[in-house]
């Protein structure tokens, strides 16, 4: 070039909470390497630091807070730096972040993820002022967001936006707003450029997938389990999250019928007292998730279930939390995500009377642990000896020789490396040591 090398400009891009928030930040990267920035995971050589936040806990919000303050002494010694807050916090909190560190620049709310590019040209440009764009709309998201995938082999592809639910603890719905489905057609066309790129397992999201197309009725949610099913080069179909409420027969049956769709359900039920089910708002009652479940394992038997649990919401006694640790023994999940309730501010629970107090749920979440813990390693000692498909993703992160992948019941394998495997192999591997967590074993 006549003015010398153009010099690379770097993006460090920090990302917190849930799956969407990794596949709105794909699209955000995207949008930034055609502003010609590249990736770098070291924040004091970045010319933009991106945080794209969660706020579904406080631990979330506390975590960004931390990074907020870091970025202060870069951006002084820095003062080119261009410093932007995106996704759910960024939404919830809007220009109050700017009024408490005036050392952000910029702050895009969760529609606005389209318009990142916009914002950085106008703030590279001028290199003064703040920006700040949170209005939630109603109309559709833009499609044709440049990608810029984190995975190889696995990719995440949104098919709806926000939440109607309102579970009383849960801020997601005021600061994702309501639910809007793509178009079926936006949805295949991206797994098909997906598989076109090498792409083996796609992952469709939603903080509610089986209300998927209840507003545009162009297709529910079991008939674009099979649209996407039917894509060539797509081994493997997975997708999050299952309301219990909604998750019909007729995507039971799909994923019995489809040819990829992984036999794993992920059906967070939070508790196990009907009592904390009804103050929650989650609509369903453990009699109708008891059904549920047996319709699961009936119709798909190969199937695992997962779950999402809270402790210590407002009012939870000790027969109550006694009642959720005898649901978990009888309905045995494979495995169990665990959370402290945490007080969200805007929601109805925060202003329930009876809170729980800290050490309470502490000790009720490690014997809850404990519980879960068990059964999760009796289901996988159940494997041993068991032949597994595993989709190979590469080396383990502590030891290159050790190989890691994951099942159609979303385990985690590790196994010596043959030489032979590569990256993206369906590969057979016989279970040899199961652990609570992992299974260990030999490739065939
Ligand atoms: N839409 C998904 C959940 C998204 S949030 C669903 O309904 O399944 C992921 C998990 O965070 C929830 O399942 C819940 O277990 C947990 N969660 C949400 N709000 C919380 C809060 N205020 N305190 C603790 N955990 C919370
Ligand atoms: Fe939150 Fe409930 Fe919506 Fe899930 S379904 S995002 S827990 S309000
Ligand atoms: Fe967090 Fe927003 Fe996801 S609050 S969990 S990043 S939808």
């Amino acid at each position: 070039m006549v003015n010398g090398i153009l010099q690379k400009k770097r993006a460090f891009i920090g990302i917190y909470g849930c799956q969407m928030n990794i596949s709105d930040a794909e699209r955000m990267e995207g949008q930034l390497a055609a502003l010609g920035y590249e990736r770098t995971e070291d924040m004091a050589d970045a010319d933009l630091i991106l945080l794209n936040t969660c706020c579904v806990r406080k631990t979330a919000e506390d975590k960004v807070y931390g990074k907020i303050g870091e970025v202060k002494h870069i951006k002084r010694a820095k003062p080119t730096l261009i410093f932007g807050l995106t996704g759910c916090m960024a939404q919830k909190e809007g220009d109050a972040l700017i009024r408490r560190a005036p050392h952000i620049d910029f702050v895009l709310g969760t529609n606005k993820v389209h318009e990142l590019k916009a914002t950085v040209q106008e703030l590279e440009s001028k290199r003064r002022g703040h920006i700040v764009d949170v209005i939630l709309s109603d109309a559709p998201l833009p499609e044709n967001v440049p990608i810029e995938r984190a995975g190889r082999l696995s990719a995440w592809v949104p098919i709806m936006y926000g939440c109607n639910n309102f579970c009383t603890y849960c801020i997601v719905p005021y600061v994702r707003g309501r639910e809007h489905s793509r178009q079926p057609e936006d949805i295949v066309r991206e797994v098909e450029e997906a598989a076109a790129q090498g792409f083996k397992e796609i992952t469709l999201l939603g903080q509610n997938v089986n209300s998927y197309g209840k507003d545009h009725k162009r297709a529910d949610f079991a008939e674009l389990l099979l649209m996407v099913d039917a894509v060539k080069g797509i081994e493997r179909v997975r997708y999050m999250t299952s309301h219990p409420k909604d998750l019909s027969l007729a995507v039971i049956s799909a994923v019995q019928q489809g040819r990829h769709i992984c036999p794993h359900f992920h059906l967070p039920v939070q508790h196990g007292s009907d009592r904390i089910l009804k103050a929650m708002n989650r609509v369903y009652r453990k009699d109708a998730y008891r059904a549920l479940v047996a319709q699961i394992r009936e119709s798909v038997p190969t199937a695992s279930l997962t779950t999402d649990l809270i402790v210590g919401f407002p009012g939870e006694t000790e027969d109550d939390f006694a009642e959720l640790l005898d649901f978990l023994r009888e309905i045995r999940y494979d495995a169990a995500y665990t959370f402290l309730y945490s007080k969200r501010s805007g929601t109805p629970a925060a202003t329930m009377t009876e809170q729980v107090e800290d050490a309470v749920k502490k000790e009720r979440l490690h014997r809850l642990m404990d519980v879960q813990n068990e059964i999760s390693f009796e289901k996988n000692a159940a494997l041993l000896g068991t032949l597994q498909e595993v989709l190979a993703e590469g080396p383990s992160r502590t030891d290159e020789d050790v190989w890691t992948g994951r099942t159609g019941t979303n385990k985690i394998v590790l196994w010596q490396k043959k030489g032979h495997e590569t990256e993206g192999d369906l590969v057979h591997v016989r279970i040899t040591q199961p652990q609570t967590w992992v299974l260990k074993g030999e490739l065939q």
